[in-house]
């Protein structure tokens, strides 16, 4: 934003770019960054927030690393400028490149050119670093998909000559360490990201944003705005929305494009500005001319569940979105029957995903169809949004997925799709749109804040006899996911346990806040913090260990889960547990010898370690999601593999095409890839719940076996011959060869040949007690984490990190490894740092605020410096209904890191922290209580004088949502006084 305007652009301005003189005509104002993308058209280098914070412009400037965002043009006079397009020598990858690709080091890729840049600095002084060199000089570049372990790792071994590994025969792809098929573009700049190939006559799109929470709005005189405003061409408000609703279930289109009289959100787009860029980046916001008139707010779960509290949603009594309930056995007949209870209340947190590319795309009107170029997570989702918005039929929206710079769940909702759409719907001119950072902070979607209520308990040999919850979220102004995360929550709230007797419960409220979506594990995480609380409680008071109790009350293979689902295979968290025993030994005794020492020695550090455990239902949740992908065969012998299963930056390019290789017979080395383009590939579904490595896995084996039967029945082969895998395949000059015994058949196909597979998770909805199948299979993982806090700042230091995670299967170990570390990052910035607070502001501040908070600066993250060491097991416990056993990775692994570390801060020092993040004023605030013989305990304030553990306890009255109380079976109200607890 804020691009100078033409009349400052006096001289040009000669520098060298990757080796070779340029001229820019730019202002000499103009942010570097800037002209090397816009004027002479170097897209490599990234925009992130546009404020230095965040890196991903990191260019060299004489050999240095520098921000190209904050570089005025005029300062490279005569100097050299070296983007990620310098670095390779014509085909050849540098050394540097050459290892990211090796050591997986890209996943989305939007950060890996200023990675690149960055170690490229340290590299040319100093040939073999050491780790904290290392560390040191990506510590302004920030990545939100690795936990920075491989790009450490890479630029580690950069000096080394490692060779890539021989591309695996056919039928031996699935299982192999891999480089990404789609990676080399994210290494040399080409990847085109949402931002990157904007067409140079289009016009751009700027949204006009409440800067309140809740206001009525009414607009002025727009013709005369308009009249004196040179290069905007059109102004859209809701008036020119054919439908006006979108959202993401199809019974549920709550959230306006443009909202109409009323905005329900600081950040809401009530207007779309259409023109030339720079009229645009020039205006001033305080010219248009709309009257805000301040309305009260409903902020946070007490107000949103207050008596007299307004309705965020007219007609939405209570403003509760969703209750979704899960009761199995008697849980409080079994209460009463435990040797020991715990019970607790935990308090999350908005949390932004803050991925490195902000939200962006451009569209364009194609005679009666509109075409949408989009970073995205979902494209059919998109495409079926848009025609909604635009009163057409899906077929006529096109979307065309660019490279997505990371999603976390994130971009999953629409953001500039339909705001594009329209606009060059109705000028029949292509029009862009990016978003700025504080914009894509504002307006987009958060993990849902909780309030989860939990009571545990167990026999005296440690059984865990029964589990309740209570689980509320906050939901935001409009649905979005929040019916999901509602329904997730109470199905997984018992824990990866075996639970006889379980009561849970979800609900949503709607608030005056922005809208709460998809994010990593949809609200399980906030869950697990809660129930592995409890174990820990629970062990300590029935004398076991904290890894042991877990490991006697795991879900098995034949045991039966809270929904009343009997696992048939595949429950790995006593495998995962296993290989963590070591450490968890190791790591106590540590932490035992270090606080002893501390202790004597007068020192304010203490260790602790930590151990927390989850599972996670894979894809959606008691609903169909099936995933269709087709391979086929042209007659001149191209393999085109037709994934409709976006990739953003899991890996899920190079892993399915591994399995349809597999299940094919034909090596990868053969498939040509076209991903995500709604008028080209089938629709596979979302990128989101973990899906894509099972669902889209099993559409991708089955897809590959159909094309292999396809081809043996072309090829005149006897029915059933194709199964026979001591046929090998090989295309060779537009024929496929088919070998066996030494004898081999040539065929060439007249036609194309085409191979279909669709999958759907075969789950069942459920009864109204929430018992049924909601997933078909499961992810299982414990972690155990040694921290140290520091009792004079408060602070907590993650020392080392063990991560043991059930893939079922890891079809490229590389990468899933990746997505470990990657989740696990997540999981400790969600642990110690990150929050998206709201803040009640004075009205005549907040219209200044909205526009300068919050930024990528204020919303601290843990960058390369920061990140602890950590080791990755994967254990392998195949499902055989899933792609050749393989499971999920993606997500699984952030949720057990919050409990873990909360656990172990408590080890620590003895104090709890129930709300995360855990931050050093909490820790102190605890210590604190702790001191004056108070309970050392931090959590929701509603809740102030309960004790940790409490000793009594009354469960809050579980009333339905229109009030009354739930009876249990026997007709009587579920409301109880609780037993109370042992010592
Ligand atoms: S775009 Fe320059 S630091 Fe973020
Ligand atoms: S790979 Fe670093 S942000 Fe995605």
């Amino acid at each position: 934003m804020n691009r100078p305007r033409a009349e400052f652009a006096t001289r040009v301005t000669s520098f060298k770019l990757n080796g070779r003189t340029v001229r820019a005509t730019s202002a000499p104002i103009t942010r570097l960054a800037d002209v090397l993308r816009d004027e002479l058209g170097l897209t490599g280098t990234k925009i992130g927030c546009n404020a230095g914070d965040c890196g991903a412009c990191t260019v060299l400037i004489d050999g240095r690393q520098v921000c190209a965002c904050l570089t005025p043009l005029a300062q490279v006079e005569g100097r050299s400028v070296t983007t990620v397009e310098g670095l390779a020598r014509g085909k050849s990858l540098s050394k540097l490149q050459r290892a990211f690709h090796r050591h997986g080091a890209a996943q989305c890729g939007i950060c890996t050119p200023g990675m690149l840049m960055a170690a490229s600095d340290l590299l040319a002084r100093k040939k073999k670093p050491r780790e904290p060199e290392v560390r040191d000089a990506l510590g302004g570049v920030l990545c939100r998909c690795t936990g920075y372990q491989k790009i450490i790792e890479a630029v580690l071994d950069a000096a080394t000559a490692g060779r890539e590994p021989p591309a695996p025969r056919a039928e031996e792809a699935v299982g192999a360490r891999l480089p990404k098929i789609d990676g080399i573009p994210k290494l040399t700049g080409t990847e085109r990201f949402g931002a990157d190939a904007i067409p140079r006559d289009a016009l751009w799109l700027r949204a006009l944003r409440s800067p309140h929470h809740r206001a009525r709005f009414r607009f002025g005189d727009l013709d005369a705005f308009l009249r004196d405003t040179p290069g905007v061409v059109r102004v859209l408000t809701a008036a020119d929305v054919p439908s006006n609703g979108f959202g993401i279930y199809p019974h549920i289109k709550d959230q306006p494009v443009l909202a109409a009289g009323e905005a329900r959100f600081r950040g809401e787009a009530v207007a779309a500005l259409v023109g030339t860029r720079e009229a645009l980046e020039a205006l001033e916001e305080s010219r248009f001319p709309v009257e805000w008139q301040p309305l009260p707010a409903v902020l946070g779960l007490d107000a949103a569940m207050a008596q007299d509290a307004p309705e965020v949603q007219a007609g939405k009594r209570g403003n509760l979105l969703l209750d979704g309930t899960v009761k199995k056995g008697d849980a409080e007949a079994a209460f009463a029957q435990c040797a020991a209870v715990a019970e607790g209340l935990f308090e999350t947190a908005f949390v932004e995903h803050a991925y490195i590319e902000p939200e962006a795309g451009w569209a364009r009107r194609v005679g009666d169809r509109i075409e949408v170029h989009v970073t995205t997570q979902t494209p059919y989702m998109d495409r079926d949004e848009v025609a909604i918005v635009l009163g057409l039929a899906p077929e006529q929206v096109r979307i065309v997925p660019s490279a997505c710079g990371g999603g976390f769940g994130g971009k999953l909702d629409i953001s500039v799709q339909p705001l594009i759409a329209l606009a060059a719907w109705l000028m029949d001119r292509p029009v862009a749109c990016i978003y700025h950072r504080p914009e894509s902070m504002a307006s987009s979607t958060k993990r849902h804040p909780a309030r989860v209520q939990v009571k545990f308990g167990c026999d005296a040999d440690g059984r865990l006899r029964a589990a309740a919850c209570d689980a509320k979220f906050d939901t935001g102004a409009y649905a979005s996911w929040g019916p999901t995360v509602a329904t997730r929550v109470p199905i997984h709230a018992s824990g990866p346990y075996a639970v006889p007797n379980v009561y849970a419960r979800g609900r949503a409220w709607f608030t005056h806040c922005h809208p709460s979506g998809a994010f990593r594990g949809f609200g399980v995480p906030q869950g697990a913090i809660a129930h592995e609380a409890m174990m820990d409680a629970l062990a300590d008071r029935v004398n076991i260990d904290r890894l042991e109790f877990r490991r006697r009350n795991a879900l098995r293979a034949g045991d039966a889960t809270a929904t009343g689902q009997r696992l048939a295979h595949s429950a790995g968290l006593v495998a995962c547990l296993d290989a963590l025993e070591p450490h968890w030994i190791t790591a106590r005794r540590a932490c035992e010898r270090f606080n002893a020492n501390a202790k004597r020695d007068r020192s304010p550090l203490r260790h602790g370690a930590g151990i927390g455990c989850m599972w996670y239902g894979i894809g959606n949740t008691a609903l169909s999601n099936p995933s269709t992908l087709r391979v086929a065969l042209s007659p001149n012998g191209t393999l085109t593999f037709y994934n409709g299963a976006v990739d953003i930056g899991q890996g899920s390019n190079t892993t399915l095409t591994q399995v349809c290789a597999d299940a094919l017979g034909l090596p990868m080395r053969d498939f040509e890839l076209v991903m995500g383009d709604t008028d080209r590939t089938a629709d596979a579904g979302k990128s989101s719940a973990s899906r894509q490595a099972f669902v889209s896995g099993k559409a991708a084996e089955l897809a590959g076996l159909d094309l292999r039967r396809r081809i043996f029945a072309a090829a005149g082969a006897p029915e059933g011959e194709w199964q026979d895998r001591r046929y090998r395949l090989a295309l060779e000059k537009g024929h496929v060869l088919f070998r066996k015994d030494g004898i081999a058949h040539r065929f060439k196909p007249k036609n194309e040949i085409v191979g279909e597979g669709t999958f759907d998770p075969p789950t069942t909805p459920a009864d109204e007690n929430g018992q049924g199948v909601p997933y078909a299979t499961y992810a299982f993982a414990a972690q155990v984490a040694r921290v140290e806090v520091d009792l004079a700042l408060g602070t907590t230091r993650v020392l080392e990190l063990w991560a043991a995670h059930d893939v079922g299967r890891a079809l490229n170990p590389i990468l899933a490894r990746g997505q470990v570390e990657g989740s696990v990052y997540m999981g400790l910035c969600e642990a110690l740092m990150e929050e998206q607070a709201f803040r009640r502001l004075p009205p005549k501040l907040s219209h200044a605020l909205v526009h300068r908070a919050p930024s990528m600066l204020e919303y601290k993250s843990i960058t390369a410096l920061d990140m602890p060491e950590m080791d990755t097991v994967l254990v392998e416990d195949p499902d055989p209904n899933c792609p050749f056993g393989a499971k999920e990775v993606g997500q699984g692994p952030l949720l057990p890191v919050m409990p873990a570390l909360a656990n172990a801060v408590y080890d620590a020092v003895g104090v709890r922290i129930d709300e995360v993040p855990v931050t050093p004023d909490k820790v102190l605030r605890a210590l604190e209580k702790k001191a004056k013989g108070e309970p050392a305990r931090i959590g929701p304030e509603s809740f102030p004088d309960v004790p940790y553990p409490p000793a009594t306890f009354v469960l809050p009255p579980w009333e339905d949502g229109d009030g009354d109380e739930l009876k249990g079976a026997d007709g009587k109200p579920l409301r109880r006084r609780a037993k109370v607890a042992t010592a």
